[in-house]
């Protein structure tokens, strides 16, 4: 511990200063900017910052679909192909892969190139929740094709972990999950995939879904 410094002496009065030191008052502070900008003690002013940081942390409710999934669902690694045979939203099967049948992806999505056990597990169908939904309507997609609304909640909630956790496209879908995700044919690769890796991928899924898997 330092020594607590002793008060400086009181101030001579202001009559005995020359006119020029004579300071108009200070205006009152009116925001935040204002006390903080005046304040002279920095040690204050981080508090402040660091109590406010606390409360945006807070606020960013991590039990909401939106907070953090939202984003992690739109990225291409997994539009792309849920978006496979929708022409109006670009779909490849009306572009690059036109033509292409289902039995002729494993010819070039091998295993080598997806690192899956299966190579067929490389696959598009439609009626997914694609790249043109909102957060709310992505999160409804996502249960419908599970068929949620006919499940017990602890089954939905089961077959979700189990989905978003262990298939092997999803984790195709998400940085540095498995050695392959992201790799295409041609040496080719996507690198718009799920940040942040599987473990805080496992954190949010799981904070959303033992909250209810709420659609807000
Ligand atoms: C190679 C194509 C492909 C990629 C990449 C892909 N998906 Fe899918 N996804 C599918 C297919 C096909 C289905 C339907 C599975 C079925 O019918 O058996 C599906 C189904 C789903 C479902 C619905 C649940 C279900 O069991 O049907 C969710 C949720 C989902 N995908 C999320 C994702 C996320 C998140 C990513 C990226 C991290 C992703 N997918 C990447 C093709 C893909
Ligand atoms: C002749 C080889 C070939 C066949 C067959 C093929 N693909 Fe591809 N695929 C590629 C190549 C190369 C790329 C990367 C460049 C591109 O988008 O065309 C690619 C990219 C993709 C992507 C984009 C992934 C991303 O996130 O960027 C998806 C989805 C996809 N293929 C799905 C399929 C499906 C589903 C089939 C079967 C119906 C299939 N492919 C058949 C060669 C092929």
């Amino acid at each position: 511990m330092l020594p607590i410094p002793s008060l400086p002496p009181p101030q001579p009065c202001a009559s005995s200063r020359p006119p020029s030191r004579v300071r108009r008052p200070a205006p009152a502070p009116h925001g935040l900017a204002d006390v903080l900008r005046q304040h002279k003690d920095m040690k204050l002013g981080m508090l402040v910052v660091a109590l406010l940081t606390g409360s945006i942390t807070a606020w960013a409710d991590n039990t909401y679909f939106s907070t953090h999934l939202y984003a992690k669902f739109r990225v291409k690694g997994c539009t792309n192909c849920h978006d496979f045979f929708e022409k109006k939203l670009g779909g490849l099967s009306y572009k690059s892969h036109k033509g292409r049948t289902p039995d002729r992806c494993v010819n070039c999505h091998t295993k080598d190139v997806t690192g899956f056990t299966h190579a067929d597990d490389w696959f598009a169908r439609p009626d997914l929740y694609t790249s043109g939904m909102n957060s709310q309507r992505t999160c409804e997609a996502t249960k419908t094709a599970l068929h949620a609304q006919f499940k017990n909640e602890t089954l939905a909630a089961r077959d979700l972990e189990k989905h978003l956790f262990e298939d092997p496209r999803v984790l195709w879908g998400i940085e540095q999950a498995t050695p392959n995700s992201g790799r295409l044919p041609e040496e080719k690769k996507e690198v718009d995939l799920v940040k942040g890796g599987l473990p805080e991928w496992k954190e949010q899924v799981r904070a959303w879904i033992q909250a209810g898997m709420k659609c807000n």
